[in-house]
């Protein structure tokens, strides 16, 4: 459930993405990212960064999230909704879920997944890389961020709740997955697999932070 996990709209972007922007502005020779896709795009913490800077916008996130009442504070607001609000201010920005994503005849020329390849597994990660592949231009771009080495979290990994690549949380009923990305080596690889090239490496301790090219 890793729908769960997002933090709210009001939360700070992840410290990582201005930087990873402001390095795909300088590969591409332009401060607008032009069509731009936010793939696990949660309860919008990047919309506003994003928004401002893409000629199109698509806000990509499972069924349920995309379907969800999102809360911040007093403020009460689904995905579809903000998109339809932008709309009619004359944005290009649309909410849509994965299948509708993989589906929509449209290419994209920047990938953004911030904070997902932590919590699915890594036969998602995959779907996601090869979802992004398909969508890119030539030449377009994906950034992937993953928060990594948080001790309130990887003090609660041990054997017992192990699984895969990562380890499982029960809470109030519900099992989230988080895998601690220490080495990266399998992101990379899955990526070049599905024909992307390694252009950028900013990772830092609390960061994995790749910048690819197809
Ligand atoms: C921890 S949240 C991160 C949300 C947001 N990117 C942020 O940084 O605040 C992970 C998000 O990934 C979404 N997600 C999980 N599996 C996904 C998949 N296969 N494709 C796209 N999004 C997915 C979840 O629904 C959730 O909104």
């Amino acid at each position: 459930m890793s729908e769960f996990s997002a933090q709210r709209r009001s939360h700070p972007p992840n410290p990582a993405l201005r930087k990873a922007l402001a390095t795909v502005a300088e590969l591409t020779g332009s401060w607008n990212l032009g069509r731009v896709a936010d793939i696990g795009c949660g309860k919008l913490r990047h919309y506003k960064v994003l928004a401002k800077r893409a000629k199109a916008l698509f806000l990509v996130d499972t069924e349920k999230q995309i379907a969800a009442l999102h809360k911040d504070g007093k403020a009460q607001y689904t995905i579809p909704k903000i998109a339809e609000q932008a709309r009619r201010r004359g944005r290009q920005v649309f909410a849509v879920t994965v299948q509708e994503f993989s589906v929509l005849p449209t290419t994209i020329d920047l990938v953004c997944c911030v904070a997902v390849f932590d919590v699915v597994t890594r036969q998602s990660r995959q779907a996601i890389t090869v979802l992004a592949a398909k969508k890119l231009d030539a030449n377009g771009h994906l950034v992937i961020i993953i928060p990594r080495n948080d001790s309130t979290i990887t003090r609660r990994c041990g054997a017992t709740n192990q699984y895969k690549d990562g380890h499982v949380f029960s809470h109030h009923g519900l099992q989230t997955f988080f895998c601690n990305f220490e080495r990266y080596g399998s992101v990379i690889k899955d990526c070049a697999n599905a024909g992307f090239a390694l252009v950028r490496d900013l990772s830092s301790y609390r960061q994995v932070c790749l910048i690819f090219c197809k």
